[in-house]
């Protein structure tokens, strides 16, 4: 896949940053990790003379073909969890955890068209999002994900397909993006929450953006009842990673102060268990947002929280 990018990359706006990208790509995969054995060979016993098209079937990134679906899915059940998606191979429902459909329904009619886009989403987890980029048109849509089971998932359901979109995901940070880089449009959903400094994330947003172009920020907010942020003191609905809960005016506030423009709240929207589910792709923690919350009170997680809740902003440059 990296030989892929690699290619495609030099015929893009990428093209003076395309070096480093691989070079640091490749430094994260040879790390030492016991899993990698298992989900190389997972991706190995895929049929590979079973390719199809792609195409965005709602809810599923969907791939037109025949492939024997027991055989795919063992293949694919060695990739668990699949928290994101969902993904339609063939007679294969491969139900993920999350419904990214009704997000990307969320923001698809109030973003800039990404035809002929150079397109960043930071944390693309396994690529469902970057792929529907791609078959938006754009010249290429990246998707940067250090953890590294989600860059084989991307990789897995990559490889069914005849003729893959400009979509790539690569195991990367955000701040490891080389400082002159520049998109045209760049995603960072359910990031912002994950960073212990959220001014930092919004200014490295901010630097690899080109002038007029366009950010598109989600993330876990507070209503204003609860104040201007709420810091937690130990997990968020089970998270032990979430470090920021701003309110929207806050959240505004942050995007005013890094200098970004035109700044429009476009949705917000509670979790709900249509969005967010249990299925038997994410393993044997079965665990979804309904054991997130108090089962007394829906409004509150199960630490006495406000339950999730999301925004999205979009800001120019
Ligand atoms: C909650 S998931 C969101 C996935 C997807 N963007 C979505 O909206 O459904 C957040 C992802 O961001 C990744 N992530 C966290 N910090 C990051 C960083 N500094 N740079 C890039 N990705 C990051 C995590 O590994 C995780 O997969």
């Amino acid at each position: 896949m990296i030989k892929e990018f690699e290619k495609h990359c030099q015929s893009t706006h990428l093209s003076t940053i395309c070096a480093p990208l691989i070079e640091l790509s490749n430094q994260a995969f040879a790390v030492n990790n016991g899993n990698i054995p298992k989900w190389e060979c997972a991706i190995d016993s895929i049929d590979k003379t079973s390719l199809g098209q792609v195409s965005f079937k709602r809810p599923y990134v969907a791939i037109d073909t025949n492939i024997d679906a027991t055989k795919l899915t063992h293949a694919l059940k060695q990739l668990m969890p699949w928290r994101k998606g969902p993904y339609q191979i063939g007679q294969l429902n491969l139900d993920s955890e999350w419904r990214g459909d009704v997000k990307w329904d969320r923001l698809k009619d109030h973003i800039q068209p990404l035809k002929g886009k150079t397109v960043l989403d930071v944390g693309s987890g396994n690529g469902y999002f970057t792929y529907l980029m791609a078959l938006e048109g754009a010249s290429i849509a990246l998707g940067i994900e250090p953890f590294l089971l989600f860059n084989y998932q991307f990789q897995a359901i990559r490889t069914l397909m005849s003729c893959p979109p400009n979509a790539y995901v690569l195991p990367l940070k955000l701040e490891q993006m080389p400082i002159d880089s520049h998109f045209d449009t760049v995603f960072s959903m359910g990031v912002l929450y994950h960073q212990k400094d959220h001014m930092l994330h919004l200014q490295q947003l901010m630097d690899i953006t080109i002038d007029g172009g366009e950010l598109i920020l989600e993330t876990l907010i507070i209503d204003q009842q609860y104040g201007e942020q709420i810091i937690p003191e130990d997990r968020y609905a089970r998270m032990r990673n979430v470090w920021c809960l701003p309110s929207t005016n806050t959240l505004h506030h942050w995007l005013e102060q890094t200098g970004f423009k035109d700044i429009k709240l476009i949705d917000v929207t509670k979790t709900t268990p249509e969005e967010q589910r249990a299925t038997h792709w994410i393993g044997d923690n079965t665990q979804s947002i309904k054991d997130f919350l108090d089962p007394n009170d829906s409004n509150l997680t199960i630490e006495g929280l406000p339950a999730p809740k999301r925004a999205i902003f979009i800001c120019k440059k």
